[in-house]
This record gives structure tokens, sequence and C-alpha cells, in this order.
């Protein structure tokens, strides 16, 4: 993110793609040829060792963004990140990819406090059996069933010290919560359904949190004014949220047909607000 200067942003929120879920394959390998190549490995010599490498690189690619998220954050800044384990048989063994633990770890690595973070507890979907979410009968029977994952998490880390502010600071005023907000949303589990994606394949592969989840962030770990950043803009929900808040934003996507979906989601509902918004369409790497 070398367009955004040291020490310029005061909140980060974001979802990135979850490592292990089968939808963002493809995307990992296209920023990544080593991960193409591992999963070519992977198909050939069918060891434990290179799912494991995989899983390994997939991180590494997202800790990038970490550090450089370290970076532009304020003293004192806050990150937020959206991320859902993942259960998935590879290689023929069914098990769970604990993506939020390895995202706790870079972020620690990087030099970021972990705080206290969120679960995300969708409505339930069906138990799981054999590694498939449809309930069968003989999930009733002992010991081969498994967990449905319904939750996901939402990690909060801050840079460095509290944030200063001078006593009786305005703006930081002005930005307070309702005592009800402040009630429910510090809390450690928030029950929001999740958003409903369209049926375009596009859309889904988004994979867009609510507006709520966004809202609730900007508005505990933000003041008016402050600026917010999306290093995975999607649909653009941080954005359009962040506008609406009075608050700057800059958001990168990665993915160019996402563009007019981006487009219209931050004009149809924030045409009137005059904040400064950047998007900066990423281009490949190799
Ligand atoms: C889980 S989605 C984000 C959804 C978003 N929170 C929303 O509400 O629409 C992750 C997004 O990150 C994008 N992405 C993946 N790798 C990227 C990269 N290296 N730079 C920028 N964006 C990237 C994907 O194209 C995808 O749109």
């Amino acid at each position: 993110m070398s367009e955004v200067a040291d020490c310029s942003i005061h909140l980060m929120v974001t979802s990135p793609p979850y490592p292990m879920i089968q939808m963002w394959d493809k995307q990992f390998a296209d920023h990544d040829p080593k991960i193409e190549k591992l999963w070519q490995k992977l198909s050939e010599d069918c060891q434990e060792e290179t799912v494991s490498q995989i899983y390994d690189a997939m991180h590494e690619n997202l800790a990038k963004v970490w550090a450089e998220t370290y970076r532009v954050l304020v003293e004192g800044g806050i990150a937020c990140i959206n991320i859902g384990d993942a259960t998935r048989s590879v290689n023929g063994k069914f098990r769970v990819f604990p993506n939020h633990s390895r995202i706790i770890e870079h972020c620690e690595k990087t030099g970021f406090t972990s705080l206290p973070y969120i679960l995300w507890k969708k409505p339930t979907t069906k138990p799981m059996y054999k590694g498939k979410g449809a309930f069968l009968g003989s999930g009733f029977l002992p010991p081969n069933a498994y967990v449905t994952l319904d939750c996901e998490f939402i990690l909060i880390f801050r840079k460095g010290k509290l944030r200063h502010f001078p006593p009786h600071d305005p703006t930081r005023y002005e930005s307070a919560l309702t005592k009800k907000q402040r009630d429910a949303w510090f809390t450690q589990i928030w029950q929001i359904t999740g958003t409903r994606q369209n049926t375009s394949e596009l859309e889904r592969r988004t994979a867009a949190y609510p507006d709520e989840i966004a809202d609730r962030l900007i508005k505990m770990f933000s003041i008016k004014n402050d600026t917010i950043l999306d290093p995975f803009l999607g649909s653009g929900t941080t954005t359009k949220t962040a506008m609406q808040n009075e608050r700057n934003s800059i958001g990168y996507e990665t993915d160019q047909n996402l563009v007019p979906t981006i487009t219209k989601k931050i004009n149809e509902d924030t045409a009137n607000l005059a904040t400064e918004v950047k998007i900066i369409r990423r281009t490949k790497q190799h």
C-alpha cells in the first residue's frame, strides 16, 4: 500500500479472502505462483506436509497486508479483521483450518497488541456429518459428527499505546455512542444475519459482510473525520459505511470486475455526503 503514508490511518476494517475455503483457492494461486505450484505438488505427492505448506503460504500472503496495515496506522489505531475458520477435506482427510489463530499469531509477530475479539454468530445452519452440511439421521450416533461452524471471528488489534485526545475534544464527543449501543456492542457475541448474497457468481464471490458489522466497528473504534482503510474492499461495504458515518476512507480491490458494484454501492447510499474516498485498483503482481 505504498500510496498510503506511514501513520495516516485511524482504523482498518476488513475481511480478507479466507484461506482453505475453496472459493478463494484460485485467487490465492493467481497472486502467488508458489501456491499454485504447491497445489500441483499435492496432486502428485498427496502428502500432509504439502497441505500445511499451502495453508502456511496463504497466511504468509495475508501477513504482508497485516504488516503494511501496522505501518500505516497511527499510534493507538485499531485493526478489525473479520475471518472464518475453514472446514475441508483435503487429501481425503476432513479437518478444520483455524484461520483466526493464524492471523492472531501473524499480527502479534508484526507488533500488534491483541484485544478481546467478537464472535459473529450467524443463524444456525445444519450440523456437519462426514464433512457435509446436510443433517443425516446417523448424525445422532456418536462419535463421528462434527460441530457446525456457525460463528466467524472479528479479531481486534491495536498498534502501540492508546490514542491520545485533548480533554473534551469536541469531535470525539460528537462521535459518542448511545448507552444502548455501548451496552449491546461491547459484548463478545454478536448475532447478526449474514448479507443475502446476490445470485451472480461475482457477487457471491465477494462474500460481503452486512453493513451492520462495518457500522458498529466504525462507530466503536473511530471518530468523525478519521480515515478508515479496507485493503480487501470487495463490494465496498466499508467505504459506504465510513462515508455514512462522516469518516474518510481508502479501499483496495484487486478484482477489476467489482468496480461497477463498488461504485453503485457507494453512490446509492452516500450521494450527498462530502467525505474523501480513494479506491485504489490493485493490479496483480507476479
Ligand atoms: C471477503 S471479500 C471482502 C468483502 C467485503 N468486506 C464486502 O463487504 O464486500 C475479499 C476481497 O478481497 C479481494 N482481494 C483479494 N486479494 C486481494 C489483494 N491482494 N488486494 C486487494 N484485494 C484483494 C477479493 O477480490 C475480494 O473481493
